[in-house]
């Protein structure tokens, strides 16, 4: 049976709109069914070319030959294929095709004032040269248009941040165009982005987009994400400059979540946004900061915990949100969502043993679900099980505390590397020169540490504080248990607890008369604690040291008995 013309056309069509469609359907975005290239826009499903917004008129074959090598822009189209394509039912000779694509030519403007769009391939055939781009339909062309958004629909209720939400909120509307929310891994920065891009959409028409990078393992691909996010087809152009075309007269807020393993190239690009689009606003979340020009940072802090107080109550725990998301995951597991007042001094010492980390907190309360909370505080005493606690529900990165610490460690150098597992022999906090001494090795030297210290502060796996005119460094209890497993993985564990054992000593020798001062003051000084017999610095240089001198421990030459007490965690 022979088709008509129209049928045929509309097989074509349908070919353009479905493989289109399936991209659409991959990225979530509208349909498209409008191709860019040079000034003109070719509606597919109207059978319409435009050149800045003015109808270009084109006849029937014309256009389906401009189809036909649009379908194929790069690569060299036959003419025998052209014509089994235009005239799929029909004998033409050669010259028909030439007439028709010379007034497609003509139409185009080609060759003229340097625009080249169909090059002739002697001997072989035609071939579309310039760059296409896909557009997103022409309804959807303005922003004020709903139901762009790809945004991912909210799975649960968010747990507090309601002083962070606002507050983002509101320096996006005072003009404020690239903000990173930065956090160590599972602290909540994508929750708070999506939470913050549910609310401010509106104040962006509807144009809010998703992007999500931590399926990227390329930088080369990272302008595809977004490309791929927006709805915007890549395949023909140069990805750069379509992208900007395409934003420069746009109003959106673009979410770039997780950023960190692709730090530099998405820098670039969310650099060159803000010079170029003025009306893409963009927010990114992080374990790092992007350092472009113009970006606000937000660090995100852990959930609030309840305070270490005998007798809290469960309502009084409950006030927290690291509390109300503990029960309330527990709750979502099966498990039984009322706390007593009993147990709630528990679920208090769990969410701050976890630091707060929505993550964590979430893993525990999984385990908690099926063994009790008390069975979980007391293996949270376990480096190992605290890491292992899992779900196989969530992606890859969120299923085990080691999982999200691995994506942050798998993305470090290998002096970052040294530096993180020696400085988790402190307990507490630690300062360069404790550091140095800690970590330094042959071609490792203070520099090295110091820079690397640093990294690892903008890297979010360690925490930097200002008191007494003096930075203090620590890690996160889940961070310190993950690199301590490094450390004994390393074979490094007893040579650096000597180096921590011998700086403790030598500091308190070469400060014994400051200490004192600071001993006698007691901890409201907030830079000598007092520790108490248990303190684990403090237990691990005694221990240390009886084993080694079980009847007058001497570490390095000197009698321990010299610097007894709490003096071993001075300074850490
Ligand atoms: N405020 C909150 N309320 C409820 N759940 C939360 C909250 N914050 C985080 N979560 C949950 O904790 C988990 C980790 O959160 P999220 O993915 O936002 O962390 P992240 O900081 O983006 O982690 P990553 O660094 O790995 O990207 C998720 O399962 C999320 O649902
Ligand atoms: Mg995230």
């Amino acid at each position: 049976m022979h088709k008509t013309d129209d049928e045929r056309r509309n097989g074509q069509i349908v070919r353009v709109l479905s493989e289109l469609a399936m991209s659409v359907q991959q990225v979530g975005s509208p349909s498209v069914v409008r191709l860019g290239f040079g000034p003109f826009e070719l509606n597919v499903a109207e059978r319409s070319l435009k050149k800045a917004n003015r109808n270009i008129p084109l006849g029937g074959r014309a256009y389906d030959i401009l189809i036909a090598l649009l379908e194929n822009a790069g690569e060299t189209v036959s003419k025998a294929e052209l014509i089994a394509k235009v005239w799929p039912d029909v004998t033409v000779e050669e010259g028909g095709l030439r007439v028709h694509l010379s007034a497609l030519r003509k139409a185009l403007g080609d060759g003229q004032f340097g625009d080249k769009y169909i090059a002739n391939i002697q001997g072989h055939g035609y071939r579309f040269i310039a760059p296409v781009t896909r557009l997103p339909a022409e309804r959807d062309r303005d922003s004020a248009s709903a139901g762009l958004s790809n945004l991912p629909p909210a799975l649960g209720r968010m747990v507090g941040r309601d002083d962070v939400v606002p507050e983002i909120r509101s320096w996006l509307r005072t003009g404020q165009r690239l903000i990173t929310v930065l956090g160590a891994g599972g602290m909540g920065k994508t929750t708070v982005a999506l939470a913050v891009a549910r609310q401010a959409s509106a104040d962006f028409s509807g144009a809010a987009f998703f992007v999500d990078l931590s399926a990227v393992s390329d930088k080369e691909q990272v302008i595809g994400a977004v490309a791929s996010a927006i709805g915007l087809d890549l395949r023909f152009a140069d990805p750069e400059k379509a992208l900007l075309d395409f934003l420069r007269p746009r109003r959106a807020l673009i979410i770039l979540d997780s950023c960190e393993h692709l730090i530099k190239k998405t820098a670039e690009i969310a650099d060159t946004v803000l010079q170029n689009a003025s009306g893409i606003h963009m927010l990114a979340t992080s374990r790092e900061a992007l350092q472009v020009a113009g970006e606000r940072v937000l660090r995100l802090r852990p959930l609030d915990c309840p305070p270490e107080q005998p007798g809290l109550t469960a309502s009084q725990v409950l006030a927290y949100p690291a509390a109300q998301l503990f029960v309330e995951r527990v709750s979502a597991r099966g498990g039984d969502c009322s706390l007593s007042d009993d147990e709630a001094p528990i679920v208090a010492e769990i969410c701050r043993k976890l630091d707060g980390i929505a993550l964590a907190i979430e893993l525990a309360a999984g385990r908690a679900a099926i063994f009790g909370v008390r069975n979980t505080v007391a293996r949270l005493g376990s480096r190992l099980d605290l890491l292992k606690f899992g779900r196989r529900t969530a992606n890859p990165r969120h299923q085990t505390l080691k999982a999200t610490l691995d994506w942050s460690h798998d993305h470090l150098s290998e002096v970052e590397r040294v530096v993180l597992r020696r400085v988790a022999i402190f307990v507490v906090h630690f300062t360069l020169e404790a550091a140095f001494a800690a970590v330094w090795e042959e071609g490792i030297g203070e520099c090295e540490i110091a820079d690397a210290v640093r990294s690892l502060v903008d890297k979010s796996l360690v925490i930097a504080s200002n008191k007494f005119r003096k930075t203090f460094y620590r890690l996160l209890d889940t961070t310190r248990s993950y690199a301590l497993e490094k450390l004994a993985v390393s074979g490094e564990h007893h040579s650096i607890a000597m180096r921590h054992a011998n700086f403790s000593i030598q500091l308190l020798e070469n400060k014994q008369d400051q200490y004192l001062r600071f001993a006698a003051r007691g901890s409201s000084s907030g830079v000598a604690p007092r520790p108490s017999r248990k303190h684990p610095s403090r237990a691990g240089v005694e221990l240390w040291s009886r084993r080694k001198r079980p009847h007058g421990p001497e570490i390095g030459g000197r009698s321990f008995s010299a610097v007894s007490g709490d003096v071993a965690s001075f300074g850490m």
